[in-house]
């Protein structure tokens, strides 16, 4: 089901398109079931973010720990839209937008006279947090055209607005989250977008030393492992379960091979979980994990083996003085 809505906010409207179909449940109880049958056990990352797991997150970006949010922001509080892309007339399309402090610090340094010609597309599958953006965006830009889609993007890039030079940023390192062959077939369908002239940006986290990236996911107040515990309470909630938390343990590490941080949650004891969903009981061993995330560095070359696959060419990358985050810029030539 696609509707379209005029929603009028404090400082002006916007648009909120939705694309989502409503299927939702009956695709994340078959994913999840089959996830914990697996083996390796397994959760999709995607599930952290209920309300709480999203207040978790927010509070990991401001941990002194957790480093690739305040360096990212850092970077783009340097850098300007025209180092991008040409201001004039640009449809800004940003994938998993979340809350707008990252695109706000580039369209703060927009001269005032050319912020009319932009329009900003912030796609997000969660509706709520689409909505409280857009509020505060449409006060803090009123000459801003913006109009919010409701989509799961990884599965509906077709979804974009045509027309006009486009820029997609992809921010945040979210990008870190799939695995290899899934991050180059993503990249291959944002790239298929394109045309000749349009960009991309995308926010990466580097490959640094071991002990900085572990200390950034096994933070010393523990907001990280409740972050991680949280999933199970998100778990219970869409399969109807009886996960409890302070039966597992948070486990974060580098795994060097594959060049990422991978999140487990570590069975204490041996435990035993009912689901409506499920005819027999799981057991899960003591000392058993259920993998719950991974979160991919990268290094320059794996930056520019990702536009090679997907028919893109490196422009720009802006770092901090560490190298320890990217912004890429990508272009499509013609
Ligand atoms: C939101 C995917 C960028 O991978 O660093 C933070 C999520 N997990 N701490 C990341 C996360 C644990 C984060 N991303």
């Amino acid at each position: 089901m696609d509707y379209s809505e005029k929603e009028v906010f404090e400082c002006g409207h916007a648009e909120i398109v939705n694309f989502l179909p409503e299927i939702g449940l009956d695709t994340a109880v078959t994913e999840i079931i089959t996830g914990l049958r697996a083996s390796p056990k397994r959760i999709s990352s995607k599930y952290f973010y209920d309300k709480t797991g999203s207040e978790l997150f927010e509070k990991i970006t401001r941990l002194v720990e957790y480093y690739p949010s305040r360096t990212e922001k850092v970077i783009l509080e340097e850098l300007t839209l025209d180092e991008v892309t040409d201001c004039r007339d640009v449809d800004i399309i940003e994938l998993g937008s979340g809350d707008h402090s990252k695109i706000s610090l580039l369209l703060e340094k927009v001269p005032a006279g050319l912020l009319p010609g932009i329009r900003y597309f912030p796609v997000d599958i969660s509706r709520p947090a689409l909505e409280s953006s857009i509020r505060e965006l449409t006060c803090m830009f009123p000459e801003l055209e913006v109009q919010g889609i409701v989509a799961d993007y990884f599965h509906q890039m077709h979804l974009v607005p045509g027309g006009r030079k486009k820029l997609f940023c992809f921010l945040g390192s979210t990008i870190g989250n799939l695995e290899r062959e899934e991050a180059s077939a993503f990249v291959g369908d944002i790239s298929d977008a394109m045309e000749p002239g349009d960009g991309l940006l995308i926010g990466f986290d580097r490959v640094k030393d071991t002990a900085v990236l572990e200390r950034a996911y096994n933070d010393a107040e523990g907001i990280t492992a409740r972050f991680n515990l949280n999933i199970l309470n998100v778990v219970n909630s869409l399969i109807t379960s009886d996960f409890k938390p302070v039966d597992f343990n948070h486990r974060a590490f580098y795994n060097r091979e594959l060049r990422r941080i991978e999140m487990h949650l570590e069975a204490g004891s041996d435990v035993r979980v009912k689901s409506l969903f499920a005819e027999e009981e799981m057991l899960i061993r003591k000392g058993e994990r259920i993998h719950t995330e991974s979160s991919h560095k990268f290094e320059e070359s794996d930056i520019r083996t990702l536009a090679e696959t997907a028919g893109l060419v490196v422009k720009n990358i802006f770092s901090d003085e560490r190298e320890w985050f990217s912004l890429v810029q990508y272009g499509k030539e013609g």
